[in-house]
């Protein structure tokens, strides 16, 4: 088989994490049935002018009834594990009290059926789909919501937690905060600074409890978040521009880093708050600064920043994904290197790497998508340089498994590896698939 992207040559270690990646609201669907209670993105996507093709998550891929045939499917990738995660709302349809038995039974299946065919489970607690009885009540914003993440976390531990190679409690709660509170593009479609600043702040204190937990509790391997990371670099090499970075940079990165490794939030961004500083109250930030056995990485791309605001993301010249993402891999090894120097980091793994193409062009039955084969190879490679420059790297997993629901873009962009066709939702596997797989199998003949 001819590829035209080259198969990374970089030596992993034989215990190597490889995976794919979804997310529930993505890619279940059954957005009402058995007993499932509505998410805030339910909510939010019923609102018009939201979502992009004014679609929702009520089918997405159906995944919900075609477990058993999605399951082969990702055993047939050739990887050894599978990031998911678990839909709060349809395990616990109000977010406290009554567990719904369908629901658990679902993910039961899903991790017996992962386990049956030799694939790691690693489950998300909070893929963003918060319930909407509990956004009733001030969602993330209220902090009542965080013990009753805790408790959830801790249903859902007693049930399946004997299982899981790695429990994470959040996926990138940058996003949740400012993406959902400050900008108000992401559910619950909030805008404002000093809710977004308090939803942060409840989510890395719910975290920092649930670890305690689930560490008291026992199982749920190895316990984790996972953060959407990028390096922040300024468009010119002036001193407003310099300064623009650092502090984007204080937002991004060290807003999570900081109080996850050191206990406290960078006083560059504290000072820019005003009153709208989170609310911390005493043994907050030791809550939060639990040790870690595991942080999960999500990369994309890097971030350009500018003071005037003025940078376009087309003036690098670098090639731009379907969300007009610049593809800068070595931005990954940038990340890493500089994460490992700063901050004492657990193992890491990359939970999502990916990158959605228009995948218009078909051969042989598949879609030939040969810019993600460029893009997975030249992202696996930074990952080797990264190991090569001492970084304790544990694990990779592409984003995603197949095509599905990307939120505010709906089903128009695609990241998936298996191409999904939304009218017959038949899945079929695109040059990448057999791409990752290749690449895999070439890992194992060194192993
Ligand atoms: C990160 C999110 O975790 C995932 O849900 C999303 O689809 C990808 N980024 C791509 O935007």
């Amino acid at each position: 088989m001819t590829h035209s992207a080259p198969l990374p040559t970089h030596r992993f270690p034989a215990d190597f994490i490889w995976g794919v990646a979804t997310a529930a609201f993505q890619v279940e669907g059954a957005g009402a049935e058995d007993g499932k209670g509505p998410s805030i993105w339910d909510t939010f996507c019923a609102q018009p002018g939201t979502i992009a093709d004014g679609s929702n998550g009520l089918v997405a891929c159906d995944h919900y009834h075609r477990l058993d045939a999605d399951l082969d499917l990702i055993a047939s990738l050739g990887v050894n594990a599978y990031r998911f995660s678990v839909s709060w709302p349809r395990v616990q349809p109000l977010g406290q009290g009554a567990w719904n038995p369908h629901g658990l039974d679902f993910y039961e299946r899903l991790v017996d059926g992962l386990l049956a065919r030799g694939l790691q489970p690693h489950l998300t607690l909070n893929h963003w789909d918060l319930p909407q009885a509990l956004q009733d009540q001030g969602g993330w914003r209220n902090r009542e919501t965080v013990q009753r993440f805790v408790d959830y976390a801790q249903g859902i531990n007693a049930r399946l937690g004997d299982r899981l190679a790695s429990t994470a409690t959040h996926n990138e709660p940058w996003v949740v905060a400012t993406l959902g509170h400050e900008t108000g593009i992401f559910a619950p479609g909030i805008q404002s600074r000093r809710a977004a600043t308090a939803v942060a702040h409840h989510l890395l204190l719910s975290h920092g409890l649930a670890l305690q937990a689930l560490r008291a509790q026992g199982g749920g391997g190895k316990l984790g978040i996972v953060l959407n990371q990028s390096p922040v670099q300024p468009a010119t090499d002036s001193a407003e521009d310099a300064a623009a970075a650092r502090l984007e940079d204080g937002k991004l990165v060290r807003w999570y880093m900081d109080p996850l490794f050191h206990g406290r939030y960078p006083d560059d961004v504290l000072a820019t708050l005003g009153d709208d500083a989170p609310p911390v109250q005493p043994g907050d930030m030791q809550a939060i600064a639990q040790p870690l056995d595991w942080l999960g990485l999500n990369y994309y791309s890097r971030a350009v920043v500018s003071a005037s605001g003025a940078w376009d993301v087309k003036q690098s010249g670098l090639p731009l994904t379907d969300m007009g993402w610049e593809v800068y891999p070595q931005g990954l090894t940038e990340l890493l290197v500089r994460l490992k120097r700063d901050y004492d980091v657990p193992p890491l793994v990359i939970a999502e790497n990916g990158g959605a193409f228009p995948d218009t062009t078909w051969h042989d039955g598949e879609v030939a998508d040969d810019d993600r084969c460029s893009y997975l190879s030249s992202h696996i490679s930074a990952v080797g340089a990264a190991i090569a420059a001492g970084v304790p790297m544990a694990g990779y997993m592409v984003w995603s498994l197949m095509d599905n629901f990307e939120w505010a873009s709906g089903y128009a962009k695609r990241f998936g590896i298996v191409h999904v066709d939304y009218t017959t939702l038949a899945r079929t596997p695109k040059r990448s698939a057999r791409w990752y797989r290749a690449f895999l199998d070439t890992q194992r003949q060194h192993a």
